[in-house]
């Protein structure tokens, strides 16, 4: 059910430089980008796992924090 995965956990990532790029990739037979979204230094997205969305890759440096622990992209 839709709601079902609406209501899942959210992960969070912190920018920590200019021109970071949360993308979402697309569920499904093919992986595809559906979203980029452009950060810059100390900006925050909170973002969840979707029907539509089954993995976020993430370029430039980042605090990313999920239920999985906080690592650091891009160093
Ligand atoms: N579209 C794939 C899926 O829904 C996404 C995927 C599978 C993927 N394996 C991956 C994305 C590895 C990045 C890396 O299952």
């Amino acid at each position: 059910m839709e709601e079902d995965y609406i209501s899942g956990e959210y992960i969070c990532v912190k920018a920590l430089e200019n021109g970071v790029q949360v993308i979402g990739m697309t569920r499904g037979r093919d992986t595809r980008f559906h979203h980029t979204e452009k950060m810059d230094a100390g900006e925050v997205v909170l973002a969840q796992f979707t029907q539509n969305t089954s993995a976020i890759k993430i370029r430039g440096r980042a605090l990313i924090i999920t239920r999985h622990g906080q690592i650091e992209s891009g160093k």
